[in-house]
Formats: C-alpha cells, structure tokens, sequence
C-alpha cells in the first residue's frame, strides 16, 4: 500500500509569473502533471495535494485525477506542509512525499527508495552535488550511518563541506509521520518546521534511514525560476531526442528539436533542425520532415515529405504525398496518396484524393476533391457566406485553372474544366468547360493618354 504526498503551496517568487509556478510547463506540460504522472505509475491508493498560493487555479488544472487536496493557507515550511496532510493519509501505509516542482523524477527511482522503507526503515533520496549551495546536508556518524539533516542556514563551517544533499524526497510510513510531525518545532535559521528534522526524530527512536540515489541528478533537480526551467526542458528533450534516435529515427540537430507530447516513427524518416511536435504524431516509414516544421497530433504515411515551414495540426497523410514547403494544413485535412500541397496553401476540412495537386498560393476549407484533380494556383474555395459554412465537391479528373473562386455550396463533376479566373456559383456537369469571365477585347491602334500640359 503506497500513499503519496505532493508539495504545491509555494508561491515561486522568482518566476515572476501571475501563474502558480507547478503549472509552469516542462515539455507542454505543467511540471506538476509530469509528477502527477509518475505518481500515479506507481499505482498509490491515495494521491495528496497540498496547495496554497493558486490553489484553486491548481485544484481546476489536475481537476481530472482522483486526488485529495490538502490547503496549507500559510507556508510554514516542508514539515508543517506534511503535517497538514495527517488527516487524509492511510492508516499504516508508506507514504512517499514529492515536490510539484521537481518534475522529472523517475518511477524507477521512487521504486528503490519506497523498497528501502518499512516500519523500521526511512527511505531518503540523496544526491552528491559539485556545488552543494542552498541544500539540506546529509550528516553521518563514523559508522557512515545519516544521523541528520542540516539545513544550509543552520549548518557549521565543517557541515557546509559536505557535498551529499537532500532531495527533499522520502519515504516513510504514516504511523512513523503520525508520531514525529507533531513534535516539530520551528527554532532554527529560517523559523520554519523542517520536514528534514524528522530524519533526527528517526535516529532517536532506532528507526534505520537508507540512503539511497537516483541514476540521474536531473531527475531530482527542482525548478525555481526560468533559467533552470529552460535548463530542465533542454534535458528533457535531449532525453527525448536520444531515445528517438536509438529506436531509429534519425535527427539531424538532437539540440533543435522539441517534442512536446508523444512522437512515433517508423524506420528511416529524418527530421531536420528546428522542429516542434505537439499532441500525438505518428510518422510511417521513410517520412522526411524539413526544417522549422510544426506538427501537431497528426499521422503522417510512408515516404511522404513534409518540406520545410510547414504547420500541420489534426491532419492524416497518406503515403507518397508532399506537403510544403510553407503549407498551412489545419484540422480535419486528408491527403491521400500522392498528393501534393504547394507554398502557400491552406487546407481545412478538406479530403484530397489520390494524386491531386493544389501546388501554389490557394486555400481549400470545408471541400472534397477527387484522384488527380489539378487546382490552379491562387483558387479558393469561397466556404463562409459570413453566417454558414458550405460544402465544395470537385470530382476526379478536374482541372481548375489559376484564380478561380468555387462559391459553396458548389459540386464539379468529373473531367470537367475550369477556366483559369473563374467565380464558379453553378454546378458543372461532368466533362463541361465553365468559364465565367469578362470576355477579352483586343483594340488596334489604341493611343495611351498623355499627361495634361
Ligand atoms: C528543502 C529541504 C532541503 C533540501 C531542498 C531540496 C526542508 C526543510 N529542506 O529546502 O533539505 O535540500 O528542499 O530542494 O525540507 N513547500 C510547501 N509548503 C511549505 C514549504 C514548502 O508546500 O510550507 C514546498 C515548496 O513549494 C517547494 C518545496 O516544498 O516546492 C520545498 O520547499 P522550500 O522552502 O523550497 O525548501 P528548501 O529550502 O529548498
Ligand atoms: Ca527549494
């Protein structure tokens, strides 16, 4: 049985931000759902959640998983946040404690450190730190055993030598938390109840603490202000970025890339620098994505090309097509196979069937196009009346010369032809010319006017 504890009252001065800092986004994510997340893999009875700055702005944002949150109005320090807690924590159980703004710690990690704890054991996650500044330290007797936790304000010359730290992170059991938190008392440096001061409390009554690490010291990193977010998004997305390419995608600058949700490839598709995936992309075999592309939950087919700044959101492509460079595909676009979207086009709502062309300057909203219709550049599909949307419907083999308007709700049948400036308000029957353009008049001998004197 495991209960967990999030720490989520800070304020996060140093963000400067009107928002609380847990919600600050790691990857897209607010860092306290990257916890949240890891939490619940290890698959507790009880999740709590203890807020205070912005806690009802953070109560709505996790608002979706099943949590008990805990107000701590006053913020007087880690033991005081726990003990506020006491009420709702599980008779007898484990209850492992978590910070929301310590983002990437890993199930892995929490699994070891919850192994290390029972009714005679404290599971304390340490770290040993270059530079050790402003941490809680590790204090051991001779025999090597952790007699303590010196906070950085509280600690002598001597202690402040010492390079193992505190996480913050521990695991102990409710019927220990029960018996110590109450006899925290706040006379210290900072005139807070430190949580760290248990860590004696457990030394005095023979309760063993172990010590054990994570694999990474990223994963224990808190986030305090912008620097180290941006500090601990880089090393998210370079962990991103190396499991992608042991699993065979290949990218070009690991360093300019940006996942921000989930991205799948098949074997032998490259991604150039500077692109973003959002939501759930899914890319087949062989898709190459040029550089500055933004992709959003999306499905992209083998061997198709997305070329260079294009934005793709909410579209299924197919096999074979290409797309960009500088295309604009928005929601609810289907390409099928051996498609193509030129520079400068917007397609919505829009299924393009197998070999069309749209290569330059249009845009398709709320319309179906057939196989190996041609649309000419600049041609629109004129879908809003300023209250409605209307349907377009172009058949198989149409050909739609340049600048033409298709006011919906308008149907071209197959083979037809459309001459190139054409505002189109009727149906065309299969096979039809429609042109429906001022005729062309040629005059002889025209003398251009000249300037008044
Ligand atoms: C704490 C530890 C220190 C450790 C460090 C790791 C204590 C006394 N010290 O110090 O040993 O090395 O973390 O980062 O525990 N919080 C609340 N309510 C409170 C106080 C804090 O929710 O009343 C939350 C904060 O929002 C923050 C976290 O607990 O997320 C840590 O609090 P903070 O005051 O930053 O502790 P540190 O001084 O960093
Ligand atoms: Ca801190």
């Amino acid at each position: 049985m495991l209960d967990i504890l999030i720490l989520a009252a800070g304020k996060g001065t140093r963000m400067k931000s009107d928002l609380p800092k847990v919600l600050q986004p790691i990857a897209g994510k607010p860092m306290l759902r990257h916890v949240l997340d890891t939490a619940l893999e290890l698959k507790p009875t009880n999740i709590g959640l203890i807020v205070g700055h912005g806690a009802e702005q953070v109560g709505q944002k996790v608002a979706d998983v099943k949590l008990t949150l805990v107000q701590q109005a006053d913020q007087l320090g880690t033991g005081h946040a726990v003990l506020q807690a006491l009420p709702v924590l599980t008779k007898d159980t484990v209850v492992l404690i978590l910070y929301g703004d310590v983002p990437l710690i890993k199930p892995e990690t929490l699994k070891t450190l919850i192994a290390s704890t029972s009714q005679h054991s404290l599971g304390l996650l340490t770290v040993n730190l270059q530079d050790p500044r402003g941490y809680g330290r590790i204090v051991r007797d001779s025999h090597g055993d952790v007699l303590n936790i010196t906070e950085q304000k509280d600690a002598t010359a001597e202690q402040l030598k010492i390079t193992e730290v505190n996480t913050g992170i521990m695991a102990v059991t409710s019927t220990l938390l029960s018996r110590w938190l109450p006899k925290l008392t706040n006379n210290n440096a900072q005139k807070e109840y430190y949580l760290t001061d248990i860590i004696a409390m457990a030394k005095a009554d023979q309760v063993k603490v172990t010590a054990t690490q994570p694999a990474s010291e990223y994963e224990v990193m808190g986030i305090n202000d912008r620097l180290q977010q941006s500090q601990l998004e880089r090393i998210y997305q370079a962990a991103i970025a190396a499991k992608l390419m042991s699993e065979g995608l290949s990218l070009i600058d690991p360093n300019r890339f940006d996942c921000r949700g989930t991205l799948r490839a098949g074997r032998d598709c490259i991604v150039d620098i500077n692109c973003i995936f959002e939501g759930e992309v899914t890319l087949g075999k062989g898709v190459c994505i040029g550089a500055n592309c933004i992709i959003k939950n999306s499905e992209i087919s083998d061997n198709t090309v997305i070329a260079a700044n294009s934005i793709l959101e909410g579209a299924k492509i197919a096999e074979n097509c290409v797309v960009g460079p500088f295309a604009r595909i928005r929601p609810g676009t289907h390409l099928m196979r051996q498609a193509k979207i030129g520079n400068f086009v917007e397609t919505k709502q829009a299924t393009v069937g197998i070999g069309s062309k749209i290569n330059h300057l249009s845009y398709v909203g709320d319309a179906v196009l057939g196989s190996h219709v041609n649309v000419g550049a600049g041609t629109i599909t004129c879908n809003y009346d300023g209250a409605n949307k209307s349907q377009t419907t172009v058949a198989d083999n149409v050909f739609v010369g340049s600048n033409c308007a298709l006011v919906a709700p308008v149907s071209i049948e197959s083979d037809a032809t459309i001459g190139a400036g054409s505002v189109i308000t009727r149906s065309v029957k299969a096979g039809q010319l429609s042109v429906s353009r001022g005729r062309q008049t040629n005059i002889d001998g025209w003398t251009r006017p000249t300037k008044n004197p």
